[in-house]
């Protein structure tokens, strides 16, 4: 198995030898996240031209926005932007709202649909492997991901490489190499999405509570990862 493979490496040695194998045919998907930054900080140091991209939902908090040209200064980089397809965000907004998510879970997921998973298709076009920032103990929900994974719905190898990191691991890395990282996250926000649908969680809460906290917990993914 290739899990076995690289059971203990660290995710720098994992980084360098997929970014090594499959240059060109690489990119990591940031949501601007802590994990996303640390991600994006390994990344440059091996390989300062690896594609990096992150999702503009149109719906994301200004602080994420901040962060996004910070993030550039900081690396030197251009992070690639995918928007959602115009046409279809006005014919839905249109017929739906511009709140529908709040109104059935059914709208909640096109909405996801249009948003997010479209683009992220578009992002991966092309590419054989995709790297993200999932980590086990982010939720019930990713409980069962593994550190290489096949990703049915983009025809794709999905690499996690901070897959068995602690929440603390990732703020360590943050302070260590004082990587720029979300204002959110110091008023309570340890997972951030878009703005309507994340909100600040209680200290002891779970990570991800704060995201679409109307919905059921076991069920709550907006597509990108498929459970
Ligand atoms: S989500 O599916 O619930 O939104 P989460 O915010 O926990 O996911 O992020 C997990 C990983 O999914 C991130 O580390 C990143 O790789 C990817 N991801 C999530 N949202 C985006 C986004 N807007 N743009 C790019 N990648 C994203
Ligand atoms: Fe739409 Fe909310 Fe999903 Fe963002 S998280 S794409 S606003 S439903």
């Amino acid at each position: 198995m290739v899990n076995d493979r690289f059971r203990d490496a660290s995710p720098q040695e994992i980084l360098d030898h997929f970014l090594r194998k499959y240059r060109g045919e690489i990119a990591f998907s940031s949501s601007m996240g802590a994990e996303d930054q640390v991600l994006t900080h390994m990344i440059n140091q091996l390989d300062p031209t690896a594609r990096i991209f992150t999702l503009d939902t149109g719906r994301l908090f200004q602080e994420t926005y901040d962060l996004i040209d910070k993030t550039n200064s900081r690396f030197g980089i251009h992070i690639e932007v995918f928007f959602p397809e115009r046409k279809k965000i006005e014919q839905m907004t249109i017929e739906k709202g511009m709140n529908l998510f709040y109104h059935s879970i059914e709208n909640r997921k096109l909405c996801c649909h249009i948003r997010k998973i479209e683009p992220l298709k578009r992002a991966l076009r092309g590419m054989s492997i995709w790297i993200t920032g999932l980590r086990n103990d982010q939720s019930v929900t990713r409980k069962e991901n593994g550190l290489i994974e096949w990703d049915e719905v983009n025809n794709i190898l999905k690499l996690n490489p901070l897959i068995s990191w602690s929440t603390e691991m990732v703020w360590d890395h943050i302070h260590t190499h004082d990587l720029p990282y979300n204002a959110l996250h110091d008023k309570g926000y340890p997972s951030i999405g878009c703005l309507p649908c994340t909100r600040a969680v209680k200290p002891g809460e779970d990570i991800r509570s704060g995201r679409w906290w109307w919905e059921n917990p076991e069920m709550k993914e907006c597509g990108l990862h498929k459970k």
